[in-house]
């Protein structure tokens, strides 16, 4: 869709060519269900008359009906497509819509006021250089519009319109405006906006949104459309140094080599000295190809394909920038997250993190403080549930080369993936690299782990017990040890009630903490596999996602899962400790079974069954399986 102009009629070619070297501006409207949001677009989009002669018949037909407005058009129609959205009276997704004037082209995300939808919020704001503070100038600055403006901070918005709506139910009274402006104006001085323009409006009347209102004639500022097609956008990628993130080493012969991928910030031309990251490769540009042939030069936002002079190794995910404007590279930062997922945050615990064009594993191994959105008090916490927002640090398997996401905002965005499910579970902003990464180098040692194990003569390995409290773990894995030891073999047995008592306890049984045993106790275990040992775990461990983990710490054939598969029932009926009786009455929280999951074992080397078996049965089972 389109705007009407002169010029369509009048000559077509001029109004296309002029059309195309417009800017562009996006923004994001905030505000809650009934702040008059749909309202607003809908009479942005229909006073500034870009709306199809069909569409506004069926809005017309459609106002009568719903009658919301009486006999007059209800905008909100216009905007709210979705059928549900109409039935319910809510916004329930990110829609973006596209209009244009005949200064600029827009495109808005409209997002829903819910305080559960956090996370669509921060969608729409990712790409955009604007957003509408939605106001009712009844209620003033609410606890909402506070969360919203923190929000649209972390994501780099530095323009804010606050729209203060529904004048016209305050009389247009000049002194609750300024009020508000002033509130406002207070609350949001540590946010770091560049500015903040206050508008009177009633999106309902039109007032002040396209023409000047009659009824405010002590307003002096601008109009709303007036102010969006005229407020100055830092164009920061532009000026910015030059990232081209490589989506694609392009190699359809052996006379051809290009990277491919869309300049995400700056300019390079031919004759540019590059270098490639994370590897530090460097080389000059040969050749630049655009969408539409060899060209000079490149800028951002250009999907282009670079040659260069030299043959030098660079792969997908890796970045390009120019010799002396470099990104910095690391395996560790520090970067704000807005969780978005009822799964909450497991430090510990390895995600996929994918940042511009690159995926690779990672732990968050410290949330330095959660960040109470409606107050903007930091407070401590051990994980983010859904919505919240903290400072992590995490840790990367591999470097990636990063700006910081105030430079670069594609650069400096993450979103964290879980491994299992798939499901992307939150979204990041980088702060910076942690140095202390690359000042820790790996100490060669002479002798090592073949050195150590040989000279036992036998081969280093972990035997991993996971089952059940009361599933016969600890009974077997100690005959295990005992029938091992007896024929010489060097072990050692961690023991989960007896690491609890030294090592682990701090730790408690949450999900977290159960995280964290297992993360220390997969260390610990390599450490001894290291030292040669054949090293026996007895611990629930009852998360798939950290058996996976510790099997990847170890070399291959050094991980031996074995699941001691009692159910449940039987479990319960022995239970030896008293626990699950406690479990039961209420009397001891997460409880694994009862109010804590245990997630079955699908890649265990070794499986017992304890209902047909004696402990010594499955424990001799154990070692035949061993030494076979
Ligand atoms: S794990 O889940 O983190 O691997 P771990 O094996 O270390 O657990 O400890 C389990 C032992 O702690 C159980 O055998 C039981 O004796 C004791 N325990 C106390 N509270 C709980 C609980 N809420 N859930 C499970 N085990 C508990």
């Amino acid at each position: 869709m389109s705007h009407q102009s002169d010029l369509i009629e009048k000559d077509i070619s001029a109004y296309l060519k002029s059309h195309a070297e417009k800017g562009f501006i996006r923004f994001i409207t905030c505000g809650s269900v009934d702040d008059g949001k749909s309202t607003l677009i809908g009479r942005l989009l229909y006073d500034s008359k870009m709306i199809f002669e069909d569409q506004l018949s069926a809005l017309e037909k459609d106002s009568k009906k719903v009658g919301t407005q009486g006999q007059n058009i209800d905008f909100a129609l216009l905007v709210d497509g979705l059928a549900a959205e109409r039935e319910q009276g809510i916004t329930i997704d990110v829609a973006y819509r596209y209009f244009s004037t005949d200064k600029r082209k827009f495109i808005v995300a409209d997002t829903p006021g819910h305080e559960q939808y956090t996370r669509n919020m921060a969608t729409g704001a990712s790409t955009a250089d604007l957003a509408i503070l939605m106001i009712d100038a009844r209620k003033g600055i609410l606890t909402q519009t506070k969360r919203h403006s923190f929000i649209i901070s972390l994501l780099g918005i530095k323009h804010v319109v606050l729209a203060i709506n529904k004048m016209d139910l305050i009389e247009f009274d000049q002194n609750i405006f300024e009020e508000i402006d002033k509130n406002y104006r207070n609350f949001a001085n540590k946010l770091g906006f560049h500015n903040i323009v206050s508008i009177p409006v009633s999106a309902l009347g039109g007032d002040n949104i396209i023409e000047k209102s009659e009824k405010t004639d002590w307003y002096n500022g601008p109009m709303l459309m007036e102010h969006l097609e005229t407020v100055q956008i830092e164009e920061q990628n532009v000026s910015a140094p030059f990232r081209l993130p490589v989506q694609w080493v392009n190699r359809p012969n052996l006379d051809f080599r290009g990277f491919s991928g869309t300049v995400s910030a700056g300019n390079i031309a031919v004759g540019d000295e590059i270098v490639a990251l994370p590897n530090a490769k460097t080389s000059t540009v040969k050749g630049i190809l655009g969408t539409s042939g060899e060209k000079n030069h490149a800028t951002f936002g250009e999907a282009i394909t670079i040659c260069l002079e030299d043959e030098i190794d660079i792969s997908r995910g890796d970045v390009i920038a120019k010799i002396n404007e470099r990104p910095e590279t690391t395996d560790q930062f520090q970067a704000h997250v807005i969780w978005m997922h009822e799964e909450h945050l497991l430090p510990g615990r390895p995600y996929l993190i994918k940042t511009n064009n690159q995926t690779t594993e990672g732990v968050v191994t410290e949330l330095k403080h959660k960040i109470n959105v409606n107050s903007l008090e930091h407070e401590s916490g051990k994980t983010l549930e859904l919505n919240e927002v903290g400072l992590i640090n995490i840790s990367l398997n591999q470097s990636i080369a990063y700006d910081p996401y105030t430079e670069n905002k594609s650069m400096g965005s993450f979103i964290i993936i879980d491994k299992f499910t798939n499901s992307t579970v939150a979204c990041g902003m980088i702060k910076f690299g942690l140095r202390r990464a690359s000042n820790v180098h790996w100490q060669a040692v002479d002798v090592d782990k073949k050195s150590r194990s040989e000279q036992k003569h036998q081969k280093a390995k972990i035997l991993w017990f996971t089952g059940l409290s009361g599933s016969g773990k600890s009974t077997i894995a100690n005959l295990v040890e005992k029938k091992l030891h007896a024929t010489g073999r060097h072990t050692y047995l961690l023991d989960g009630d007896n690491v609890r008592h030294g090592l682990n306890k701090d730790l408690g049984f949450t999900d977290v903490d159960r995280v964290e045993n297992i993360r220390r106790i997969g260390e610990v275990s390599k450490l001894m596999v290291d030292a040669g040992l054949i090293v026996l775990t007895a611990f629930i461990s009852p998360f798939r996602a950290e058996r996976q983990m510790v099997r990847q710490m170890m070399d291959k054939d050094e991980f031996i899962e074995i699941f001691v598969d009692t159910p449940l029932e039987i479990c319960e009926e022995r239970d030896i400790k008293g626990l699950y009786k406690k479990a039961r009455s209420g009397n001891l929280k997460n409880f694994t079974g009862i109010d804590s999951p245990y997630e079955i074992p699908k890649t265990a080397e070794i499986h017992v069954n304890t209902l047909d078996n004696t402990a010594e049965e499955a424990a001799e089972y154990i070692v035949q399986k061993l030494v076979s």
